[in-house]
């Protein structure tokens, strides 16, 4: 099974719109190949009937890419990992019945993995050549993503605690929802980021939805901008025009400051220090300066996953993965994909 001393997983990622795949030694990550599906940007938004297909064609190369990159031949792997949800289920599906394929074919252990988990231990994810100052345990984690929006009091490994999450749509949804209305390309939030950087943060208010304790609500916000949107359309039909750095920056400064605002009490209440930030919306410059800014007030130490690990990828799977390994965790081969994935 495992090679000598070595821990050797090949992890698959491909729960929405990138197909992915890694391997890992002993925790290292040795590659992380990621292909993206350029495809859904003229739809603005995931077409899932389009992402299972293309996920179909990425799969093989993208494996065969990961191994050769790490240097690994496939009888040296002591473990196939992968996301087994949350996602979309035609996406799943292709990686899970991959996965089972390489796990009968040579004759090693399947490991399950779930994918909003990974995101947040993707703060240990670290090359041979990387410095790496993971947080220790317990610590808070907010994971952001284009399909979640959670707090989650961070254990260890593989226990891991929601204490509040989002009632409606997740940041990035709400970013790329506005995004779109504003007539951004899909996916909007990197985009709203760019232009939020030259704009003033204070040119338009937008009200913060509320959602009871430590839970998020983005929906309302939503409805607010396509209403502000039409009020102004009727005064000057191309709007916002030469005002769209304003509108992103104030757009983005209200969800930074909703999931800051949680942030902030859920820290008070748990009375941990240690935040980190998860997900493809960690890679938000507003969020990251804020985040920063309120660090300082707090006395919080901050973790942050480098870019390459923020938006989906197959190393945080390999890390998970690593770790079920050495737990003893494996997973039948009539195993199915969930949709939804409780932790
Ligand atoms: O974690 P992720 O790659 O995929 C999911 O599992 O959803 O997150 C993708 C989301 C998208 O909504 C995208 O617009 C958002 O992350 N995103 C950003 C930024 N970069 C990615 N949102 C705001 N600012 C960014 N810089
Ligand atoms: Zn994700």
């Amino acid at each position: 099974m495992s090679n000598g001393q070595h821990i050797t997983i090949l992890a698959i990622e491909s729960s929405c719109d990138d197909t992915s795949a890694a391997v890992s030694r002993n925790g290292i990550i040795l590659s992380n190949i990621i292909a993206g599906q350029e495809i859904h940007a003229r739809y603005g938004g995931v077409v899932p009937e389009l992402a299972s297909r293309a996920h179909q064609q990425h799969i093989l190369p993208v494996v065969t890419a990961a191994l050769s990159e790490a240097k690994v031949s496939k009888s040296e792997l002591s473990a196939v990992a992968f996301t087994r949800g949350p996602g979309l289920i035609g996406s799943l599906l292709v990686g899970t019945s991959f996965s089972k394929g390489m796990s009968l074919g040579l004759g090693i252990p399947l490991i399950e993995v779930n994918h909003m988990q990974a995101h947040i231990i993707a703060n240990f994810a670290v090359r041979e050549d990387g410095q790496l100052n993971p947080p220790e345990f317990p610590f808070l984690c907010l994971t952001v993503s284009g399909g979640h929006t959670q707090l989650v009091v961070v254990r260890s490994f593989l226990d891991m605690e929601i204490i509040g999450e989002t009632q409606d749509d997740a940041a990035g949804e709400a970013f790329d929802k506005v995004a779109k209305m504003i007539g951004l390309p899909y996916p909007g939030g990197p985009l709203i980021d760019k232009w939020a950087s030259q704009g003033n943060p204070a040119a338009y208010r937008f009200p913060k939805p509320h959602a009871p304790e430590l839970n998020f609500s983005f929906s309302g916000l939503k409805t607010a901008v396509l209403y502000f949107l039409q009020k102004e359309r009727i005064k000057s039909p191309d709007f916002p025009g030469e005002r769209l750095a304003d509108l992103c920056a104030s757009v983005q400064s209200t969800i930074v400051d909703i999931l800051l605002d949680k942030l902030t009490l859920a820290a008070d209440r748990t009375g941990i220090r240690r935040i980190a930030l998860a997900g493809g919306v960690s890679a938000n410059s507003g969020l990251r300066n804020g985040l920063h800014r309120i660090a300082v007030e707090k006395g919080w130490d901050v973790f942050i996953p480098a870019m390459e690990y923020c938006t989906d990828n197959a190393g945080m799977i390999a890390i998970i993965g690593h770790h079920k390994y050495l737990a003893g965790e494996f997973a039948p081969l009539d195993t199915v994909p969930l949709a939804r994935y409780p932790f």
